[in-house]
């Protein structure tokens, strides 16, 4: 197959690569991510491996599918399926109700899928916002919008990982620290998101990002505004995310169990002032994201790129097996 069989359109670019919109032979809409693997190194082309043999292997409601992939010399592209919805603050800004109920609803379909992740070993490391996408956008009452995890461009399976890369602002300590991360530095990215989306703010200082590397280091946060219509199941929720100490965090099958999500607290109040307090932080964000994102350079060891050198033979064999 070619990438003129699939009639692809520019969507928008991403940071790494090129999104195209296109139709599979069968009908379906898709998204192709395309991924350059011209003048990169072992390491880099074994992270792009990783990101198609990840979300080949996954199979989760609130995971994208990977469809199908075309492999050539230059680029590879991955072929998934199409989410209609826009991203997650994208959909919040413009629903016609918001509330605590729904914010809890997008977060028990997240830990659904960390849970699925986290269970098989797969740390996601770049989980923010924008890296969730809505099935569809049906503006119906009652309608239960369905979301999506994608861009497995950072993940780690077990010990592995060819390339770090994360987003400043959602990174954990230990992840800004060149620490080990590990599949409960998402939980960390999770407590920032889940303040995200219940006060349209930052709980660290987003505007100067080395003060907020430093305040998230340090632990330093503080309620905004907007968490005064905010049940203290949530505030709980987010405290017990938002820990420097990995193994304080909250894992995320303990998560699941939390009061926040399991039952108690149903809150419809309108959350007027945190939608709008969402739309300037979505102008912030569009200027400022480009530069929150440090990849390659922190470039995996030489160790991992000599030593696992049969891995990366390994996974590009088994990422080809079944086409
Ligand atoms: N399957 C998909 N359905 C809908 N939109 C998508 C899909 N995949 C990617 N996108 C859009 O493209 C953007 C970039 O894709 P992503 O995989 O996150 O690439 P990058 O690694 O460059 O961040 C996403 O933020 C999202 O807006
Ligand atoms: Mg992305």
């Amino acid at each position: 197959m070619k990438l003129t069989d699939l009639d692809a359109q520019p969507y928008r670019s991403g940071g790494f690569g090129e999104i195209y919109t296109g139709t599979y032979p069968d009908g379906q809409p898709v998204i192709i991510k395309k991924l350059s693997r011209t003048n990169k190194s072992t390491a880099q082309l074994a992270q792009i491996q990783l990101e198609m043999l990840i979300m080949k292997r996954c199979k989760h409601e609130n995971i994208i599918r990977l469809i199908d992939y075309i492999c050539e010399d230059e680029n590879l592209y991955l072929i998934m399926e199409r989410a209609t919805g826009g991203t997650l603050m994208e959909s919040i800004v413009s629903r016609q109700h918001y509330s605590e109920y729904d914010a809890r609803y997008f977060i028990q379909q997240i830990l659904s899928a960390f849970n699925y992740l986290h269970r098989h070993e797969i740390a996601h490391l770049d989980f923010k916002p924008d890296n969730v996408v809505l099935k569809d956008m049906i503006n119906q009452p009652g309608y239960k919008p369905i979301l999506k995890l994608i861009d497995f461009g950072s993940c780690k399976f077990g010990q592995t990982q060819f390339v770090r890369q994360m987003t400043q602002g959602y990174a954990s300590p230990e992840q800004l620290l060149k620490k080990e991360a590990t599949v409960q530095s998402d939980m960390f990215s999770l407590g920032v998101v889940t303040y995200i989306i219940l006060s349209g703010a930052h709980p660290f200082d987003f505007k100067n990002p080395s003060h907020m590397n430093e305040q998230i280091i340090k632990g330093q946060w503080s309620w905004n505004p907007a968490f005064d219509q905010v049940s203290d199941f949530a505030k709980d929720f987010i405290t017990r995310c938002l820990k420097i100490e990995p193994s304080e965090r909250m894992t995320s099958k303990n998560a699941m169990r939390h009061a926040w999500i399991e039952n108690v607290g149903l809150n419809f109040k309108e959350l007027e002032l945190s939608r709008n307090q969402m739309k300037q932080f979505m102008a912030v964000l569009k200027l400022k994201s480009a530069f929150l994102v440090v990849k390659a350079s922190i470039m995996v060891s030489e160790m991992v790129e000599t030593q696992e050198s049969g891995f990366v033979d390994s996974i590009i064999k088994v990422a080809g097996e079944g086409k």
